[in-house]
């Protein structure tokens, strides 16, 4: 069989080799607290359950690709609610399938040598480029820049051979969040140079400071800007499948043409419960809420164990400054992160810790957190 020669050029996905560690403490008994994978597992609010029920109908046909028109809409009503803008949606915003669907198949809609990726990061942006025949750029997110890129280090010339660049705020793995400024330059980068800024923006929701933080939405001009999210962070729906696409209308116009050949679209009872979810903030405020108690119990227990969290206020993730090698010891004793450079070399030296546990086992975890620590 002739595979892709892509799958040779591609290390395992890194959260297979956390597997092997984690059999082998579960057949010797010890209890594991998995912060290593970024899944949500809230609830799903019962409002959204039940609209998605109600939505069932007994012919089910092939969701279009332009998605529902009051999907669309709820959706642009939820971008002017949260950032103050305007978008149409007849021409500005795509449902997608969940976002990491859009973000892999987003360097097969445009052109370019170049796809510019953050490292460390998301891989998805990274694998999506190279099944597209890509090369891939990669700009490093260093602590002393605040994890942000450093869009002014690269050269007039690259930038002339990019197609794509990608920005991912508030960023997984390290919890920045990006001043619209990034966004602004990025932007302005985009037109010069005509590429498209691709703003990633799941996590959005998820903050902990007193400023919500911005979308490249918000820029002055979104020519060649397309920002993604989706409800599987803001709404726990993972398994729902459910996000969108929005900006430059000729950017969702690629995607309108390029996604029918794919067949990427949520089905009807799903975008029915999405626009429920969309429509609703309270549940969202709940889930910070939530989300802000763990971090704040694991904050206290990490930083009792030598692991500062140096990265900024917002995702479900602790971005960890371990120089002593504390991870593999906490592995040791079931507490399992996610090493750094799982999301690239510039990760070395840290871990993510993703607060999806429930409250009580995070409380059990930060007992045993501290207890690590008081033992170096
Ligand atoms: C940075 C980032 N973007 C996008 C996604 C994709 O999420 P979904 O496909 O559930 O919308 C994830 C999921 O982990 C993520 O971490």
């Amino acid at each position: 069989m002739k595979l892709s020669p892509v799958f040779d050029a591609l290390a395992p996905y890194p959260f297979t080799r956390l597997t092997a560690a984690k059999q082998r403490l579960a057949a010797e008994g010890i209890e594991l607290f998995d912060f290593g994978t970024g899944e949500p597992r809230e609830e799903t609010p019962a409002f959204i359950r039940e609209t998605l029920a109600a939505a069932l109908e007994p012919v089910s046909g092939y969701p279009s690709a332009e998605g529902l028109p009051e999907l669309r809409e709820a959706i642009a009503a939820w971008a002017s609610r949260r950032f103050g803008v305007v978008l149409d949606a007849g021409t500005e915003v795509i449902p997608t399938l969940g976002s990491k669907e859009a973000i892999f198949q987003m360097a097969q809609v445009l052109g370019g040598d170049l796809v510019a990726v953050g490292t460390p990061g998301y891989p998805v942006p990274e694998r999506g480029a190279l099944f597209a025949g890509r090369q891939v750029l990669e700009l490093p997110l260093l602590a002393e820049h605040g994890f942000l890129p450093d869009l002014d280090a690269v050269s007039a010339d690259t930038w002339a051979r990019v197609g794509l660049l990608w920005l991912n705020y508030p960023n997984n793995p390290t919890a920045a969040v990006a001043p619209l400024e990034l966004y602004e330059r990025a932007a302005e980068l985009a037109r010069e140079f005509d590429f498209v800024l691709a703003s990633d923006e799941a996590y959005s929701e998820i903050f902990f400071g007193d400023e919500p933080p911005p979308s490249a939405l918000q820029v002055a001009d979104r020519t060649n800007v397309v920002v993604l999210n989706t409800l599987s962070k803001r709404s726990a729906m993972p398994a729902y499948r459910s996000g969108f696409a929005a900006g430059d209308a000729a950017v969702v116009a690629a995607l309108k043409r390029f996604r029918p050949n794919t067949g990427t679209a949520p089905q009807a009872f799903v975008q029915r419960a999405s626009v429920a979810a969309w429509m609703d903030e309270a549940h969202v405020e709940a889930m910070r809420t939530i989300y802000r108690s763990k971090r704040e119990v694991l904050l206290r227990a990490c930083a009792a164990a030598g692991l500062e969290h140096v990265g900024g206020d917002a995702t479900m993730f602790l971005w960890l400054a371990d120089p002593e090698g504390v991870t593999p010891r906490l592995l040791e004793q079931g507490v399992v992160l996610a090493p750094g450079d799982f999301f690239g070399p510039p990760g070395e030296g840290y871990a993510r810790l993703a607060l999806v546990p429930p409250l009580e086992v995070c409380e059990r975890a930060a007992g045993v957190i501290a207890a690590v620590g008081s033992r170096a």
